[in-house]
């Protein structure tokens, strides 16, 4: 199969795909999604076979409005979950519902009671959704374990033969996935921090849990997605929390092996060090959120590169998303001034 670049002026060519139970990826706001009709049980399989994805791992059902939730999810969430949708979709935000009997398949909610539900902000990807009538699953659209894809050329890098296509609608706006809250229990709790913030959820729902659940490999996790090993590119990924070490760290790393430098201008502009092993964050925290996992992806094509050192960032908010998603693809590991 070869799978095509599909312009966002040709949904109806996606639109074909997906009748057929066939793969699209399609863009959103967050990071690009892995379509397939969420109602069609074969189409959803080919996603977890596609992506190589644990099939214990529920997904997202992707919808064009509120009302498309409610033909799945139980309506006696429906006040609380209103207030959310009204104050933020589309958005980056996930909602978790308890679901009605037997409403999605099995390999959509991973056999879960509730499921996932999000109204993306990116027109092409809402017009694609209202024109098919029906909810789009849409995981990231990488190979599992990978960064998740923020071009159409990730979605290919990874996927390129295994899907119909891709709808191209140039880089994402924010970079990493959605904030996934759970309404299904007591307390509305965060299980996936993201760019829409713990400040923002308070606002809207009053109390809000952010404890994010610590699972083991054998524990049946709160978020199945949570267990696995995320955004881990082939080098080593070191965290740099202050930008001041970043001329030790450098000077260290680099007598080990080829040492790559992912962090904002103004830190790059400091390294006299060949362009290829620098790849910019840009100037503050929202761009390097945007450009994190396609600075991963960009050293992982440099096949000499073990190592890269990566800028931190403290404080709550966005920084928070941007730290839960480095910390994985570092497995934590954060430099310490004069340790070797
Ligand atoms: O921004 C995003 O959310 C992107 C774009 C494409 O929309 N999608 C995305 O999907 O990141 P995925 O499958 O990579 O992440 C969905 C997360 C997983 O951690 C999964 O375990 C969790 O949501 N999840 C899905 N259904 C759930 C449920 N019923 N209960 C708890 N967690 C759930
Ligand atoms: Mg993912």
């Amino acid at each position: 199969m070869n799978s095509e670049l599909i312009s966002k002026d040709n949904l109806d060519l996606a639109i074909k795909f997906l009748d057929e139970g066939q793969l699209v990826a399609f863009p959103t706001e967050t990071v690009y999604g892995l379509g397939a009709d969420a109602t069609n049980v074969e189409a959803v399989k080919k996603v977890y076979q596609a992506k190589g994805r644990p099939s214990d791992n529920p997904l997202i059902s992707h919808v064009s409005s509120p009302e498309m939730v409610w033909n799945y999810a139980d309506p006696s969430y429906k006040e609380q979950a209103t207030k959310l949708m009204k104050k933020f979709w589309p958005a980056p935000l996930t909602i978790i519902l308890p679901i009605q009997k037997d409403a999605l398949s099995k390999n959509v909610t991973g056999g879960l009671s509730t499921a996932a539900f999000r109204m993306p902000d990116n027109q092409a990807t809402l017009d694609l959704i209202a024109k098919f009538k029906k909810p789009l699953v849409g995981p990231s659209a990488n190979t599992s374990g990978k960064p998740s894809p923020t071009t159409p050329q990730h979605v290919l890098h990874d996927l390129q033969g295994k899907i119909a296509g891709v709808i191209d609608d140039g880089p994402c706006k924010i970079g990493v996935e959605s904030t996934v809250i759970d309404l299904s229990v007591d307390i509305p709790t965060i299980l996936r921090p993201g760019f829409i913030t713990y400040g923002d959820l308070v606002e809207v729902l009053g109390q809000v849990s952010s404890d994010h659940h610590k699972v083991s490999q054998d524990e049946v996790p709160k978020a199945p997605g949570m267990k696995y090993k995320h955004y881990a590119p082939n080098a080593q990924v070191i965290i740099i929390d202050d930008v001041a070490d970043f001329d030790e760290a450098y000077a260290e790393f680099s007598k080990k092996g080829t040492t790559g430098l992912l962090a904002t201008d103004s830190v790059l502009k400091n390294f006299s060090l060949a362009d290829e092993l620098k790849y910019s964050l840009g100037k503050n925290l929202a761009t390097s959120l945007k450009e994190l996992f396609s600075g991963l992806r960009y050293f992982d094509n440099m096949e000499a590169v073990k190592f890269i050192l990566a800028q931190g960032y403290s404080g709550d908010g966005i920084a928070g998303a941007y730290m839960n998603r480095l910390n994985k693809s570092a497995g934590q590991v954060h430099y310490k001034k004069g340790e070797k």
